[in-house]
């Protein structure tokens, strides 16, 4: 019931040059893919290129950030409305390196996802603990706040709109992907959290993708798990090669 995505984070690499050649290689591959949706998240610079080339295919193409505010004076920031006029469709939010390198909160990310709704963005919603954490006991109370802090407020009918990735920190291109029985628990703590927020229909129709370190020859067993509806990767999504087995692995 719930239709797998796959979607690359691009991170910063990449430039409109490079996003249209990896294009150029990937879009004939996937012209009669329908088995998954399939997003793809490039740099801000390369974003419009990326919108333009795959504009009729079934890539959905997004950013890695954004505002929630329309407008104002806020340096190196691009607002909802922004990529709304450029025909964006999807926002990655408060990924973990926001979270570190931008500061970003997780009051920032409820404004974010609340921006992102009222826009019809789809949002990624990313979570996830640190090392630490996990080491510490804490996974699962830190999971339950982010979410809890992400949907607070929200209101309306959020069901097949929201996605939410659970991406472990310490997962994030280490190579240490997380197990599929950690990953599946983690999620299933996300989706009852979800429920908390939101009820259990809407809860059961929220995709939640897990990253970390996702590779051509894990996804396969991480997609088998119940709770596991896609995958959001980063290094291994960089060659349209390994990019193309994951989608085909995911879903085989
Ligand atoms: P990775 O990154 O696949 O390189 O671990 C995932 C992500 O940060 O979204």
């Amino acid at each position: 019931m719930r239709k797998p995505m796959i979607a690359a984070n691009w991170k910063m690499y990449k430039t409109p040059k490079e996003s249209l050649a990896f294009l150029d290689e990937f879009l004939p591959q996937v012209e009669s893919h329908t088995a998954s949706e399939i997003a793809i998240f490039p740099t801000m610079s390369s974003l419009g290129y990326v919108i333009e080339a795959t504009r009729g295919t079934c890539v959905t193409a997004g950013a890695q950030t954004m505002h929630w505010l329309n407008e104002g004076p806020y340096t190196g920031q691009t607002s909802p409305t922004m990529l709304e006029s450029i025909g964006c469709t999807a926002v990655l939010i408060g990924h973990s390196e926001r979270r570190i390198y931008a500061h970003e909160t997780d009051d920032m990310v409820n404004l974010k996802l609340k921006a992102a709704l009222d826009h019809d963005l789809i949002p990624i919603v990313c979570v996830g603990e640190t090392f630490d954490k996990r080491e510490a006991g804490l996974t699962e109370a830190v999971l339950r706040w982010q979410v809890a802090v992400a949907l607070n407020g929200i209101q309306g009918d959020l069901c097949g709109k929201l996605v939410i990735a659970y991406e472990p920190v310490w997962a994030i291109g280490t190579g240490s992907v997380a197990t599929p029985r950690q990953a599946n628990e983690a999620h299933a703590i996300i989706r009852h959290e979800v429920a908390v927020h939101l009820g259990q229909r809407c809860s059961q129709s929220t995709r939640i993708l897990y990253g970390g370190s996702v590779k051509p020859d894990n996804v396969a067993n991480l997609m088998a798990e119940p709770e596991i509806d896609g995958a959001l990767v980063g290094g291994a999504s960089l060659q349209p090669r390994s990019f193309l087995d994951i989608i085909r692995n995911a879903t085989a």
